[in-house]
């Protein structure tokens, strides 16, 4: 029997409308937009505004477009799985809460949490439902709304982070396409470097984590930064090595966005030209499980059938990885 594989078949994304520029942070902390653009390469990100408004609205939404797109009932999506660090409730799972609110009547959904690799991880997880025969239209969506823990009053983190969410439709082909091969990672003793102090079971919410302002992201920027360089980079390579890839078989590098200089760095030692790096950064920042979807959303139209795609990414964990596609389908 042939082998299967699993293909992206379409690709939405969502941002919410109100553009947070590094000027309007300059209001909120001691920074500068030439600071923030030289050491990061944002220019602005956008921000979920308005009451009960969780990161389930923007994977609905991106969700709802990815059905409309590619002419698919809710009915037949088989599993929908949403990466996020910032779910609407601990519990259920937000990929629930999206389910109900596209009328993915037959489906199972699950969260997975991987930080910045988020999609990346679940893109793969789903990938196994397809491989295996078992389930034919798998729904994988990243959406974090970061400004629900990013701490307004601390410039080494608020300058970083955006909201949005991104979804692709993975389906089974016999053809040499789709996902071709993945290298994943993961290390806890990166803990400490990345991580949110309260809220958690080991130290659930008080008037006292609330005062220490523990409900936030916490991050060692410096020490993040190296991690990323290198582990990002050592994957790509590693990918690419195994399946007799050079620098110039690589149509695209689609690298997660956390910062215009990690990015640079990763394709360089790739051997990657800057005109073949997805980027988008400027305008979105770091929007954690979303920023590899947003990508591929925002780039679609240049994307042709049998492009070698190399996906990379690098999260709290630390999480880490690279994901060498094949792109299915041309321009529509
Ligand atoms: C956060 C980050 C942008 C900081 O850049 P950096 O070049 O490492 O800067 P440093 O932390 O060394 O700080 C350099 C100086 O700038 C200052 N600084 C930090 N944030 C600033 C800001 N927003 N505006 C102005 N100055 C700032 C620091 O206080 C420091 O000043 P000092 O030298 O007087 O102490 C960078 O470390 C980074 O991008 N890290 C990785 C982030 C990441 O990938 N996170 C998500 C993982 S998925």
């Amino acid at each position: 029997m042939d082998k299967l594989r699993a293909m992206i078949t379409g690709i939405e994304g969502y941002v919410p409308e109100y553009r947070l520029t590094n000027k309007e942070l300059e209001t909120l902390v001691d920074t500068n937009d030439e600071w923030i653009l030289t050491r990061t390469g944002i220019r602005e990100r956008r921000i979920l505004k308005g009451d009960d408004q969780g990161t389930s609205v923007m994977g609905a939404a991106a969700v709802q477009g990815l059905l409309e797109k590619t002419g698919t009932k809710p009915e037949e999506i088989d599993l929908i799985i949403c990466a996020t660090v910032t779910p609407d409730l601990p519990f259920p799972a937000t990929a629930n809460i999206i389910a109900d609110k596209v009328g993915a009547k037959n489906s199972f959904s699950f969260d997975l949490a991987a930080a910045c690799s988020g999609f990346l991880f679940a893109l793969n997880v789903g990938s196994q439902f397809i491989q295996s025969g078992t389930h034919k239209k798998v729904v994988v969506v990243g959406a974090d709304k970061m400004s629900s823990i990013v701490d307004y009053s601390d410039r080494t983190t608020c300058i970083l982070f955006g909201d949005g969410a991104g979804a692709v439709l993975l389906e089974p082909t016999t053809e040499e396409m789709g996902i071709m091969d993945s290298i994943l990672k993961s290390d806890g003793s990166g803990e400490p470097f990345l991580h949110m102090k309260a809220g958690g079971s080991r130290r659930p919410a008080t008037h006292e984590t609330v005062d220490k302002r523990e409900h936030f992201a916490y991050q060692e920027g410096a020490t993040v930064f190296k991690f990323a360089v290198t582990n990002m980079a050592d994957v790509s390579a590693e990918v690419m090595e195994r399946n007799g890839l050079q620098g110039e078989d690589v149509a695209w590098l689609v690298p997660h966005q956390a910062n215009k200089r990690i990015i640079d760095a990763t394709a360089n030692r790739m051997g990657i030209g800057p005109d073949k790096v997805m980027m988008n950064i400027e305008r979105y920042g770091n929007t954690t499980a979303a920023t590899i979807p947003l990508c591929l959303w925002e780039y679609e139209k240049q994307l042709k059938k049998g492009d070698n795609l190399i996906l990379a990414a690098f999260g709290g964990g630390f999480t880490w990885g690279a994901t060498y596609l094949k792109w299915a389908y041309d321009p529509k």
